[in-house]
Order: structure tokens, then sequence, then C-alpha cells
């Protein structure tokens, strides 16, 4: 498979934002329809601050013609001919005390004991990766690598940091990536208000060229 990697733009988003919401949907295997929920969210994430994302972008296959090949095909301007599909996205923006993903970690870090110093350091200065996502037909074969390392490279930011689920084991291609990455852990378990799963905040200092830190440090100095 030919795969080509786009930067994405917010105004090109009635390009790109369907397919993209489709990719996510089924790489996460969410039931159908949650896309419609996200979309609002993903385009109000497009106009904060440091808002940066990446498609991989691969030719659309002539043959058999499917509802999901449909769901992914990517419109002008990103690309003019229709003949090409979303594989993968990766998106984030610059992290801010106003957000709720920052007020949950602070509130997780603050549950754990962690001293409120840490707590403002781990809290700001920091690029949030917010989505990442490969689809599974074409999940294996670097993407999510690539995705990640271009929209990291050059960040301003002293730090990035996510959230994933707790997965047993750990045994996942996402926690797999992060790990090769140099992620580490800064929170474990934590639920989210009005989400009973357990996630993992990890995180990793920039530059990406910088040694990822020694596993079992909490805080991503
Ligand atoms: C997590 C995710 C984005 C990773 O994307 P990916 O393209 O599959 O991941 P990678 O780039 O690391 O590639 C994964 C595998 O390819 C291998 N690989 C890396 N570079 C490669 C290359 N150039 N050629 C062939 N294989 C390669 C890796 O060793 C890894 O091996 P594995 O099969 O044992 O996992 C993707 O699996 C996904 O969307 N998962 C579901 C959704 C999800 O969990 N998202 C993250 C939520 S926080």
């Amino acid at each position: 498979m030919t795969i080509r990697l786009a930067r994405l733009t917010g105004q090109d988003s009635p390009a790109w934002l369907e397919p993209a919401l489709d990719v996510y949907v089924t790489a996460m295997n969410y039931p159908r329809g949650t896309e419609r929920h996200r979309a609002g969210l993903w385009r109000e994430h497009i106009a904060r601050p440091g808002w940066s994302a990446f498609a991989a972008i691969a030719p659309a296959p002539v043959t058999p013609r499917t509802p999901d090949i449909d769901r992914r095909r990517l419109h002008h301007p990103l690309s003019p001919g229709g003949d090409e599909i979303m594989v993968g996205i990766a998106y984030g923006y610059r992290g801010a005390p106003d957000q709720w993903w920052n007020q949950q970690l602070r509130t997780g870090l603050r549950l754990t004991g962690t001293s409120p110093a840490d707590i403002d350091e781990i809290s700001a200065d920091y690029f949030e990766l917010t989505e990442l996502h490969v689809h599974p037909t074409a999940q294996g074969h670097g993407i999510g690598e690539e995705l990640l390392t271009l929209l990291l490279t050059g960040r301003p930011e002293r730090h990035v940091l996510l959230s994933t689920p707790e997965i047993p084991a750990e045994r996942n291609r996402a926690w797999a990536l992060y790990r090769r990455m140099g992620f580490v852990d800064v929170l474990r378990h934590f639920t989210f208000a009005g989400d009973p799963r357990p996630f993992a905040f990890l995180g990793r200092r920039l530059p990406l060229a910088d040694p990822g830190l020694e596993p079992g440090r909490p805080v991503p100095r």
C-alpha cells in the first residue's frame, strides 16, 4: 500500500473531518454513531492554540466499492480526484489550565498525593496528543509511529502528554508504540468523570531526539 502523509488544516476540515472520525470509531471499535457526538468536539479542538494534525492517506481501492471505503473517501482540496481514502489521523494542541482534560489530570495527580509544585510542573507547557488512530486494515506498518513523529517534531512545548485506556499487561499496539517512543507513566488507573474505564496518562520530554525518561519516574520534567 502506498501511503502519503499530509498536514491537515482547520480550513480544509470539511474535506477530512468525517473520514477521520470514521477511522477513529473503527480503530477504537466504538459503536457506529459515536462520530456524530465527537464531531463538535473535534471542531472545537481545531480552534485551540497550537492545534496541529496529520493524516495518512492511501489510494482508494477501485474494487470492491464498500461503505467503509466510501466513508473514508477524501474530498477537495485534500484529494481533488476523490480517489484517496484516510487511513490514519493524529492531532493535538497546546494544553492549558482551562481545558477539561488538564483539570482531570490535575485532579488525578492530587488524589495520588503528588505535590502541588509537581502538579504545576507536569500540567504546564505541554502538547496534548489528543488522538492517534490508524485504520485496522493499515495497522502494523509503522504508520502510527510516522504520524506521531511528524506531529511531535518541532513542537515548542517542554513535553508531550496523552491518555490511553489501561490494557492488561499493556498488550496492544498503542502501548507498544508509546513505550517504544519513550513515554513513561505520569498517572495510572485514572477514571475520567463520566467514564468508568481506567485510563493511563503517559508523557515524555520534547524534543523527540532526547532520550525518553527512565520508566518508573513519575514526572516528565
Ligand atoms: C495505536 C496505533 C495508532 C498504532 O498504529 P500502527 O500504525 O499500527 O503502529 P506502528 O507504527 O507502531 O506499527 C505497529 C507495528 O508495526 C511495526 N512496525 C513499525 N515500523 C514498521 C515498518 N516500517 N514496517 C513494518 N512494520 C513496522 C511495529 O514494530 C509494530 O509491531 P506490532 O505489530 O508488534 O505492533 C494503531 O494501532 C491504532 O489505531 N490502534 C487502535 C486505536 C488506538 O488504540 N489508538 C490510540 C488510543 S490512545
